[in-house]
């Protein structure tokens, strides 16, 4: 008897089951979350133990590489790799031929901090952008221990579409890389949910007010990127009902609304929706709404385990799911899946911290 027959469940309910991506393969319905690691140096991924790391998780079906910035300005944290130069650019190669020679397959996600930052990280120590000079109250951790958040400097109307640009340039250096395709961050209070949601956009020019015009920087930047990837191969990550680094609006469900119905019916790969994860808004979300207006294939993300995961694929609230935390200490979470094996328990002391501990040597499955 092999496995399927004896863990039936698992199989039918179809997390197991092979799925067609905007014409890619996937083994199965599983998705590597996007995770920051930190443990990049000058903006280059380190190219054997993130190529190990990342060929380790490569039997889920699809692997979102950590968010990458797309210029030296969109960065946040310390030790994040960009794809805004050749060197970053060489460095991601090393890891997406590791990943399809372990016949995996991994999008780039595309990501700009936005007021989530500080001098200290930004050339020149100037403030770092935002839409509106509004600061994140509380602290961000710097190379100089935690310090206060700035006021970020509001971009002017014009500063924009140098942005929008640096996002499409950014999606085609992901091709050069070797990525299947690419996925933007509107998700977690980063720049384009500053522009999104009306707690961190006042703004009064055509990218403000309304919710029309702020979901215009988006719909710019899926427009840009459209040009040089197939929007079969571009997908957009969204966390409505979260609150992390102060994300307010007036009305979640009528801006997510829009966005779904906007990103709809331009044959986008997906759409990647965080419906869990540390700080949530306290009013509750509709994501049956979105799914249904957005009308593609939809990631399901947060806190999911295996049999909320079935769940979801059975009463179709989900096309995919992408698991986070279980991927950093489960590499092989699908055959631990499929097996019902116990799992490692994450080691958040880890995640953030460098070094090839807690990246590639959590314990794999015996025999
Ligand atoms: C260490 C760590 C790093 C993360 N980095 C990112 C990131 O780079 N981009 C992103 O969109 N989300 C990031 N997230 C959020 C995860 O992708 C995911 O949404 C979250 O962990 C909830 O999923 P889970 O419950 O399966 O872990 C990160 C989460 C963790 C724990």
């Amino acid at each position: 008897m092999n496995s399927s027959q004896i863990y039936g469940d698992a199989m039918s309910t179809g997390l197991l089951k092979p799925f067609n991506l905007g014409g890619m393969s996937l083994a199965n319905r599983m998705v590597m979350a996007p995770l920051t690691r930190c443990r990049a140096a000058q903006g280059a991924i380190s190219g054997s133990w993130a190529a190990t790391y990342y060929a380790q998780r490569a039997s889920v079906g699809l692997i979102i590489s950590e968010a990458t910035i797309i210029s030296p300005y969109a960065i946040g944290f310390s030790g994040v790799p960009g794809l805004y130069n050749q060197a970053q650019i060489e460095g991601w190669k090393v890891v997406t031929q590791a990943v399809h020679q372990a016949q995996g397959h991994i999008y780039a996600q595309l990501w700009h901090a936005g007021r989530a930052s500080h001098p200290d990280f930004q050339p020149g120590a100037t403030a770092p952008v935002a839409p509106s000079p509004i600061p994140i109250s509380g602290t961000i951790r710097t190379p100089d221990g935690r310090q206060p958040y700035v006021t970020p400097r509001a971009l002017a109307t014009e500063e924009v579409p140098g942005i929008v640009e640096e996002y499409r340039q950014a999606a085609l250096n992901a091709l050069y890389a070797g990525f299947d395709g690419v996925e933007i961050h509107a998700a977690n209070g980063y720049l384009i949910d500053q522009f999104l949601r009306d707690g961190s956009n006042r703004r009064d020019d055509i990218y403000g007010g309304s919710v029309p015009n702020r979901l215009r920087f988006l719909l710019e930047i899926v427009e840009a990127i459209s040009t040089v990837v197939e929007p079969a191969r571009i997908g957009v990550r969204v966390s409505p009902a979260g609150a992390f680094n102060d994300m307010r609006d007036s009305d979640p469900q009528l801006l997510f609304d829009a966005v779904a119905g906007s990103l709809a019916g331009r044959g986008l790969a997906y759409l990647h929706v965080i419906e869990r994860f540390r700080e949530q808004a306290d009013a509750p979300f509709n994501f049956v709404r979105i799914k249904r207006l957005f009308d593609g294939v939809y990631i399901a993300n947060g806190e999911y385990t295996l049999e909320i995961a079935q769940d979801a694929l059975t009463q179709q609230r989900a096309d995919l799911i992408s698991f986070g935390r279980l991927m950093i200490a489960n590499a092989d979470l699908v055959e631990r899946f499929r097996l019902k094996a116990e799992l490692n328990m994450p080691d958040e002391s880890t995640f953030y911290t460098g070094g090839s501990h807690g990246y590639i040597d959590y314990p794999e499955l015996e025999g």
